[in-house]
């Protein structure tokens, strides 16, 4: 039988000092939250229920889990209470995990539910870590006398307000990873009071409580305590921040991808980058991105649910829902976004904007131009400060531009319009009629200045 696992995230988060809940605060384009719930998923827990106030329960329905509303936050244990509550009791171990740490590694549910043995195995067992003083983690309190205990089990945590000077200076800390047996902590967590520095219900003081019962307690720890790291404020939200997505970094290049520099390169889960691509310094790469093989992003590029084709070259430049054929050169400089389509061999330079275009093989877009709504035919060469103007102020209008169209500088092209085959615009034209293939056009407004056959 599968554990079920109730995750705390009902909390004030009074520290972050935010009018959004702490769990939703994001981390490499993920909320606190969906990473703990990943995490459960990945060990095989199938019953999540998640403990949420009144204003985060209807934010919590997208991460598609079980929520428990507790209406007002007296503490942990009394989170427990209420997510027990709400549960039709059976055998069976419960997994306590809290919504604020981020990077908890999968491996730790299943170690701790291993600790806690089988039916003749212990009431609690629980996870800690050594980690560097100061820490405002829970103190894990062991038995000195060798009479109780040779081995120094744990007798009690004690959260750190609580703390005397000389508990202070325990290292051990209570990581906040918890598995009960269901049976242990439905009679335990009724006992807890709130006797203490924050007149809260504390969880922690279950493993006292058990103890003083006659029930055993064991303790797994942790060989990195980073990986269990809570965040209680900003600064704790920007190091776990940069802890995962060093982990993000180090997995894509295990599978082959060159980050010059990771510190500086952000990243998101479910990104697929094939091997030899390179991502220079000051990237953001987000949502559903793919790149092709051999391609090279950045220095300092944003790219975000664009599918890049192979040994394309992208500097400077921002690329959003947008998809690339192979061989591209993008900036610097340049700006792709909502959902244009180019092709193979497309040069866009420095100060180029494309939004909504179709954009044909080879086709040259060098220097300091606009293309919106629009479909431009292959190997046209678009010339700098030639834009298209797609709004008449009402709505938006097409430009459909042929094969072989030489655009000249600083063009404008008034939509909606057609422009054919092998057609020429002049320098400096204002085009506001349609050109026939192979026409040639120029001024304002562009007039035909192909020569006509002589009639003899
Ligand atoms: C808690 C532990 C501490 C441990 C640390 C690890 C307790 C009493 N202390 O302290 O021993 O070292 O985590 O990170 O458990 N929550 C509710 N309802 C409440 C109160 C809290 O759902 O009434 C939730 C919070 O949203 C949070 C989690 O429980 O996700 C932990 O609460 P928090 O206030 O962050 O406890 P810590 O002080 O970090
Ligand atoms: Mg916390």
């Amino acid at each position: 039988m599968s554990a079920r696992a109730i995750v705390l995230a009902a909390g004030k988060g009074t520290r972050m000092k935010s009018a959004w809940p702490k769990v939703l605060h994001e981390l490499c384009g993920r909320a606190m939250l969906w990473w703990v719930l990943e995490e459960l998923h990945a060990s095989g827990v199938q019953e999540i229920v998640v403990v949420t106030n009144p204003e985060l329960d209807p934010l919590v329905t997208r991460f598609g889990v079980r929520t428990v509303v507790q209406a007002e936050q007296l503490g942990t244990a009394h989170a427990v209470t209420t997510a027990l509550d709400a549960l039709e009791p059976r055998d069976g171990t419960v997994l306590v995990a809290y919504g604020d740490m981020p990077l908890v590694d999968h491996r730790i549910f299943d170690d701790v539910q291993a600790a806690l043995g089988g039916d003749d195995g212990a009431a609690l067992a629980l996870v800690t870590a050594r980690m560097p003083l100061p820490s405002s983690f829970g103190r894990v309190v062991r038995a000195k006398s060798p009479a109780r205990s040779a081995s120094g089990a744990v007798e009690r945590i004690v959260e750190a307000k609580d703390c005397t000077a000389k508990q202070l200076v325990i290292d051990e800390m209570n990581a906040g990873i918890y598995a009960f047996r269901e049976s242990a902590l439905r009679d335990v967590a009724a006992r807890i009071g709130n006797q203490n520095a924050q007149a809260e219900y504390y969880l922690t003081d279950a493993v006292g409580l058990l103890i003083a019962g006659g029930g055993r307690v064991a303790a797994v720890s942790v060989a990195d305590y980073r990986s269990v790291l809570g965040v209680n404020d900003r600064i704790e939200l920007a190091e776990a921040r940069a802890l995962l997505n060093r982990r993000l970094c180090e997995a894509q290049m295990r599978a082959g991808v060159t980050i010059v520099d990771p510190a500086t390169t952000y990243l998101e889960p479910g990104l697929q980058i094939s091997c030899d691509v390179t991502i220079h310094p000051g990237t953001w790469i987000f949502g559903e991105t793919r790149i092709g093989e051999g391609t090279s992003i950045g220095p300092h590029c944003r790219i975000g649910n664009a599918v890049i084709g192979e040994r394309c070259d992208i500097r400077e430049s921002v690329v959003l829902s947008t998809q690339l054929g192979d061989d591209v050169r993008v900036g610097p400089f340049a700006h792709l976004r909502d959902g244009n389509v180019i092709g193979n061999r497309v040069r866009i330079g420095n100060f180029v904007e494309f939004k909504k275009s179709e954009i044909g093989d080879d086709v040259k877009a060098n220097h300091l131009a606009y293309i919106g709504d629009a479909t431009v035919g292959p190997r046209t060469n678009y010339a700098a400060g030639a834009i298209t103007c797609n709004f008449d102020g009402e709505k938006k209008n097409r430009t459909e531009i042929g094969a072989d169209v030489f655009i000249g500088t600083n063009n404008a092209l008034v939509a909606p319009l057609t422009i054919g085959d092998g057609a020429m615009t002049g320098a400096g034209s204002v085009v506001t009629r349609d050109v026939a293939p192979g026409d040639r056009v120029a001024g304002v407004p562009a007039r035909s200045i192909a020569k006509k056959p002589r009639s003899s």
